[in-house]
């Protein structure tokens, strides 16, 4: 029997909550479909701040090394957000971690739900069908440049800085991955102003005129100008290549298009060991309630699962996700008036995933 080791990242907030649920979705996963998991914790975020002083302690760093997949929670504490003299802040811990396991590539996928049409703050017509995948690369660009304040504290600066080996990598992940979908790819840059931009810009243009990429319908687009073609038709959109922060605005941005950032998955890959979370954070206000939606972190697992080739499991804890949505077995976030707990979505999906395989 394959067996996986993964390292467990609950972090803060509704973290725990959301990664108890998928864990036991795992488990029911592996029982389905023949796999042995080794599952092993660790800290990062304000967690670790509190038991270590440090937001990433070497130990997790390790656990992470050594696993086939890491899953994680989500990283953030109010007690740090609005302190900006705060000397170590959770999210040192979630940059860390993209940097040093070499998390190039953050694939953030967005669709809709018929179900939930009507919980998008968009318009039905608007958001029927859309179905893209941005790819935004995660250990570079401004995050990571060159950054600092003057000694009278009147001034400060962050810079960003690309390499061409940077974009080419990630770019011919986005590309691969267009070959296998609609085959549209759309460059997403300020290549009216910044440097960086026309990099990128010059770097993916040589690519997409490569012959395996024929195929590809390329094109590119201002940020500014997708930020709000984003809201006005999103089912344009394939595959969506971006920079960093960029990538972090867009994403938050393309989150309300389903109805609830509670549905939202997200991997990060290398070219090592891969990370998997939902894209949403924290939600502190929710920690302890049971009430969170545990959908992004168990398709989170679900993308865990196709990265390792597990597909069937994957396959059918995508099935077991969609059919809760549409039995309105679901969190408040979704409705109000079917509301079931956080783990009683989880149950009712493991219990799915069995039904599922006995039905085969
Ligand atoms: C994300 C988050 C992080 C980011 C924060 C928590 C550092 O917003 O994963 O999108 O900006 O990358
Ligand atoms: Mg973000």
């Amino acid at each position: 029997m394959k067996k996986y080791k993964i390292a467990v990242l609950p972090g803060d907030g509704i973290g725990p909550e959301v990664i108890a649920q998928a864990i036991k979705v795992l488990h029911s996963a592996a029982d389905a479909f023949h796999f042995e998991l080794e599952l092993s914790e660790a800290l990062i975020g304000a967690v670790a701040i509190d038991q270590t002083g440090n937001p990433l302690p070497e130990d997790t760093i390790t656990k992470c090394r050594n696993a086939d997949a890491v899953l994680l929670g989500a990283v953030g504490h109010p007690k740090y957000d609005n302190d900006p003299h705060a000397p170590v802040r959770p999210e040192q811990g979630l940059l860390k971690i993209r940097k040093t396991l070499g998390l190039f590539a953050n694939i953030r996928p967005v669709s809709t739900y018929p179900i939930l049409y009507d919980k998008s703050p968009i318009k039905t017509e608007r958001i029927q069908g859309v179905d893209f995948v941005v790819f935004r690369e995660l250990t570079g660009g401004i995050y990571f440049g060159k950054k600092g304040k003057s000694e009278d504290g009147k001034s400060a600066y962050d810079t960003s800085e690309y390499s061409v080996d940077e974009i080419d990598r990630i770019a011919r992940l986005a590309f691969d991955a267009a070959l296998k979908r609609r085959k549209k790819l759309c460059l997403v840059d300020k290549a009216n102003v910044l440097e960086t931009s026309r990099l990128w810009r010059a770097t993916v243009d040589l690519i997409a005129r490569e012959p395996k990429y024929a195929e590809i319908e390329y094109s590119s687009m201002f940020v500014d100008n997708a930020a709000m073609q984003l809201i006005q038709w999103p089912s344009q959109f394939d595959v969506i290549l971006t920079e960093n922060m960029f990538g972090d605005i867009i994403t938050d941005e393309a989150s309300v298009i389903p109805g609830s950032m509670g549905l939202l998955p997200s991997a990060s890959v290398g070219s090592n060991v891969a990370l998997f979370e939902p894209i949403h954070g924290s939600y502190p206000q929710a920690a302890g309630k049971n009430i969170a939606n545990p959908m992004a972190t168990i398709l989170s697992v679900a993308m865990m699962l196709e990265h390792l080739n597990e597909n069937e499991a994957a396959k059918s804890i995508r099935v077991a996700v969609d059919q809760a949505l549409e039995q309105w077995y679901v969190t408040e976030d979704i409705s109000k008036q079917f509301a079931k707990s956080t783990s009683e979505v989880g149950d009712w999906i493991c219990a799915k995933i069995k039904e599922l395989k006995a039905s085969a």
